[in-house]
């Protein structure tokens, strides 16, 4: 952790897309040490590297504002494969041509092996479906590459100079449409003399870096029930002994339903005591009253958090000048900020990157034993000290709690639409009278969802699959688009104002633990990334409310799909929570991020 340049990374330079978690992970995966890093770091600095993969990204090479690299890195005499816009980067970089292709080509792709493959891409057949996502093409190689793969479309769809050991390939490898993708990383990365990389032992392995950096002092560390702030706790216990970490559970009156009692079930367990649990929930409904905007929440969430963490702190003699540092259950992903990933941060305020906790970084006096670990690789981290694997598996669960699932607003707000943008729509459509949060173009909106309304609530079509693309990309007032499972025709919705409170925390914790309940059953809870339940404050009647329900399938939550839910499934949890009350409406958010995020505020 303090002295990560001991180790030999791979180093993914992320230039944007998304591509660069997946490429990190599949490293990972093949026993090889990765790091992700923004492109535009100096070759100096990535002396120690093993060997380079230059990401897919979105952009032309073309255009001015796109992403470079430093071309020195060719000259450091470690492997480097372009991937994708990483492929036409490096074609330029090094004195080729990039033209915009013959057809832009996105999806499958046939491409053929030529001269066996080179070293890349030997013996993976005559053939080889695999998934291409691009507009430019390499037109004419750098010298001393030598062409290893063609398709019809794109005349080289891979080539490599095996003297350089530097590599191109058209197509991602990394995506698991593509086929033999992964023996084609697997040669990549055996040309790396990388350190090995596994999350078995990581336990022991850490704990060394853990006693250095901790010293003689000891951890004070809040854990919220969740699965990293759980982890790092009991690695931090088992690493420092008991006697050297206190923990601090605050109930923030925003949990889900029965959450501090199975936490503190699992902890026992362990036989884990060492954890205050305070129950702050009076502090944070009195700290968030009158409030409605989504940011104003969350600030409102984390300065009540470091109000409660300082008073018991102090309470206990926890502070800096007493020898405490802070621990945080902060991951991987987290921590990054390249060209690919900043975008995201900018959305919403992660709680553990707020100034105070920047500065506490920069006087060391924080320590984050899962910052290297991905979500999967903490989850096995989890099972290998011992804890349940329910909690484990539990989804992960934002730090501001259902504070960011309860919507609010003081009137409502909304407008009519004729056309929205769909044809051959059976059904009715309503605009909602609330905005939530969705990340469209270049950054965060506040805007509207679209509610639809059909003959079919349960059944979930293809044709409304597509219209969730169609209708944000057409009408941009538009972040999200749902179906209503609850009315088969539009009602007219009737806003009450709504803030945050105990009243409406217990709602929505009742349609959480139905939502959590239905999932176990149906022995898909574990199959999906994440399945929040908003609260919304418009109904069919004065006061009435509704329900949104919104489970995903994600890798690291950078992007995300709406999940398909079976269609049984969805009418018992329909069926159930419209028996709550003042429940008067339940919709199914079907919108990937983007343009949606997946939590709506
Ligand atoms: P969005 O809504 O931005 O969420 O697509 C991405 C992931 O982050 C979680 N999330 C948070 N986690 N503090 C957290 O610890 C936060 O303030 C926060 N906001 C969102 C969200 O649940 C999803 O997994």
């Amino acid at each position: 952790m303090t002295e990560t340049s001991a180790r030999r990374p791979i180093i993914i330079l992320d230039f944007g897309g998304q591509y660069a978690h997946l490429i990190a992970r599949r490293v990972r995966g093949l026993g090889a040490y990765s790091d992700i890093r923004d492109p535009s770091t100096p070759a100096k600095e990535l002396k120690g590297a093993a060997g380079i993969i230059l990401s897919g990204g979105p952009q032309s090479v073309y255009d001015t504002a796109s992403p470079t690299a430093d071309p020195k890195i060719f000259s450091l005499g470690v492997p480097v494969l372009g991937i994708c816009y990483g492929l036409q980067w490096m074609t330029k970089a090094l004195g080729g041509t990039v033209s915009p292709g013959k057809v832009k080509e996105y999806g499958h792709t046939e491409i053929r092996p030529v001269s066996g493959g080179g070293i890349l891409l030997k013996d993976i057949g005559e053939r080889c479906t695999v998934w291409m996502s691009h507009g430019d093409e390499a037109s004419k190689l750098p010298d001393g590459f030598q062409l290893t793969a063609t398709s019809d479309s794109c005349t080289h769809a891979a080539f490599e100079d095996p003297r350089r050991k530097l590599f191109a390939v058209q197509f991602h490898p990394e995506v698991t449409h593509t086929e033999h993708g992964l023996e084609i990383l697997r040669r990549f990365v055996e040309l790396c003399p990388a350190t090995p990389w596994s999350v078995e032992g990581y336990a022991k392995r850490i704990g060394d870096e853990i006693q250095e950096q901790v010293g003689d002092r000891r951890v004070f560390m809040l854990v919220s029930g969740g699965v990293d702030s759980t982890v790092a706790f009991v690695l931090l216990n088992e690493v420092l002994g008991a006697h050297r970490v206190q923990g601090l559970l605050v109930d923030t009156g925003l949990m889900r339903k029965n959450e501090i009692a199975e936490i503190r079930a699992a902890f026992e367990k362990l036989g884990v005591t060492n954890v205050r649990i305070e129950d702050a929930s009076a502090e944070f409904f009195h700290a968030l009253q009158g409030l409605v905007d989504p940011e104003e929440k969350r600030r409102a969430i984390g300065d009540t958090f470091l109000a409660v963490q300082k008073r018991v702190s102090e309470d206990l003699g926890l502070t800096a000048s007493d020898g405490w540092m802070l621990g945080q259950g902060t991951i991987y992903p987290d921590t990054i900020e390249t060209k690919g990933t900043r975008h995201a941060d900018h959305i919403k305020t992660h709680h553990n990157r707020v100034p105070a906790i920047q500065q506490m970084l920069k006087k060391g006096l924080v320590i984050e034993p899962l910052k290297e670990l991905y979500k999967d690789e903490v989850r096995a981290l989890g099972e290998e000290l011992g804890l349940a694997h329910e909690l484990v598996w539990r989804h992960p669960f934002p730090g501001p709690g259902l504070g960011v699932r309860i919507l609010c607003a003081a009137k409502p707000d909304t407008f009519a639409v004729d056309d929205v943008g769909i044809k051959r729509w059976a059904g009715g459509w309503a605009v909602l009278p609330v905005r939530s949060v969705g990340v469209q173009g270049d950054g965060r909106t506040y805007r509207h969802a679209l509610a639809l309304f059909g003959k079919e609530p349960f059944e979930l079509t293809e044709q409304l699959w597509r219209f969730a693309t169609e209708i944000p990309n057409k009408r941009r007032e538009f972040n999200r688009v749902l179906l209503c499972t609850s009315s088969v025709e539009p009602r007219p919705f009737i806003f009450s104002p709504g803030v945050i409170t105990k009243e409406r925390a217990d709602l929505l914790r009742d349609a959480d633990a139905i939502v959590t309940e239905e999932m176990r059953r149906a022995d898909l809870y574990e199959r999906i990334w994440q399945f929040p339940v908003v609260l919304l404050p418009f109904g069919a009647t004065p006061g009435g409310q509704s329900v949104v329900l919104r489970p995903v399938e994600s890798q690291e939550a950078m992007t995300a799909r709406a999940a398909a839910i079976p269609q049984d499934v969805l009418r018992r949890m329909t069926e159930r929570i419209m028996k709550l009350p003042g429940i008067d409406f339940v919709f199914y958010d079907l919108t990937s991020k983007p343009p949606a995020t997946i939590e709506w505020e």
